[in-house]
């Protein structure tokens, strides 16, 4: 199959729909990272992504809706997504809150499924993961009335696209078409907001973190705990986001830089911020081992260094031993969502 990548503007939206109808998957960018999407209630363009990302059954999709005027529980409902009644009362209107907040937005909400989700796109579990992209490509297509099931176009394990390029070398020759809407603002996956033990849990971490969150809801929106039994929501599965190279962890950029001192392989080097004393011995050290070092914000800004992180890992991702990152202090929104996938990218090497 040719994968074409076409400069999303109103002709190439509509041919993306036209796809999409006919059970075909298009790659469309949102404000996190790109998706790969196929008509949600179609269970053979379902059945599509787990082909082309290689992606196992028992990891469910998220369902992106259009944006719709005084969106709600009730308005889910009546859509037939979820069951409104299985929902606890003392939560509702915390929900509402959090839609009328952040949808459009960087949030997806698991809530109990109805019966009309397809079993593949939940997995069979009997929730269903929804959210309301805003950006504007993927809002425009959405518009034609189509709810899109779409993961992030990524194979599965590897890191998630937040380019066109990114999509193509991820999955040439294995879906029709990518929509290129430029580089994604966000730069990470959606906060993933579910319900456990009767309260609102947060599954994944995102750019809105559980303050923010909390505040919105009128709740507290606590940390999901894992119960391995239960939870089989591979963005909590600990590897994840796997670049090829190893990846190693450091808590400061002097820890970094002693650990370049005492090795000679070729490092990737990821730094949140340029200009220290550090960060240049950092870089000339690191050029010396015939390595290369990314500058993921010039000022430690981490809003820049999550717009930049997912690129930054594919760059160094090739021609050099291994990778080395600077962890942000630990925190909540963005410096726990940045944390958390530079933790499943270095997963599959902790013991080194
Ligand atoms: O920002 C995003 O969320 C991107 C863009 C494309 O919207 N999508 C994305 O999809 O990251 P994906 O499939 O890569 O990650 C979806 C996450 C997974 O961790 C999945 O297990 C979890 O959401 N999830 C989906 N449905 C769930 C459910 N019913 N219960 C628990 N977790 C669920
Ligand atoms: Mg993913």
């Amino acid at each position: 199959m040719q994968t074409q990548i076409l400069q999303a503007q109103a002709n190439s939206i509509q041919r993306a729909y036209q796809l999409l109808l006919n059970s075909e998957l298009v790659a469309i960018p949102t404000e996190t990272v790109y998706g790969l999407a196929a008509h949600a209630f179609d269970e053979q363009a379902v059945a599509r992504i787990f082909a082309a990302k290689e992606r196992p059954k028992f990891d469910p999709l998220i369902v992106h809706l259009a944006q719709q005027p005084e969106m709600s529980l009730q308005t889910l409902a009546e859509q037939d997504l979820i069951q409104y009644e299985l929902i606890p009362d003392q939560l509702q209107q915390a929900l509402n809150q959090l839609i009328q907040s952040y949808w459009p937005g960087p949030l997806t909400l698991v809530l109990p499924r109805h019966a009309r989700v397809p079993d593949l796109v939940t997995s069979g579990l009997d929730t269903v993961a929804l959210r309301v992209p805003a950006h504007p490509v993927a809002q425009a297509l959405l518009d034609y009335g189509l709810p899109l099931a779409a993961p992030s176009a990524n194979r599965f394990g590897r890191i998630s696209p937040t380019t066109a390029q990114a999509v193509y070398d991820e999955l040439k020759g294995r879906i029709p078409l990518i929509l290129d809407g430029g580089p994604c603002e966000i730069g990470l996956e959606s906060s993933v907001v579910g319900i456990q033990d009767q309260s609102l849990c947060l599954l994944r971490p995102g750019k809105l973190g559980l303050a923010e969150l909390s505040t919105a809801a009128g709740l507290t929106v606590a940390l999901a705990q894992a119960h391995p039994a239960e939870v089989r929501a591979p963005g909590m599965l600990k590897s994840h986001y796997a670049p090829r190279l190893p990846l190693k962890l450091m808590p400061s950029e002097t820890e970094l830089l002693r650990y370049l001192q005492s090795h000679s392989e070729r490092p990737g080097v990821l730094l949140l911020e340029s200009g220290t004393e550090t960060t240049r011995a950092i870089e000339t050290r690191s050029r010396d081992l015939g390595g290369k070092v990314i500058y993921l914000s010039q000022n430690g800004d981490l809003a820049e260094c999550a717009r930049s992180l997912f690129t930054a890992m594919r760059e160094l991702d090739q021609d050099l031993d291994y990778l080395l990152a600077v962890l942000p202090a630990a925190g909540d929104g963005l410096s726990h969502a940045i944390r958390d996938r530079l933790a499943k990218a270095a997963y599959n090497n902790q013991s080194e």
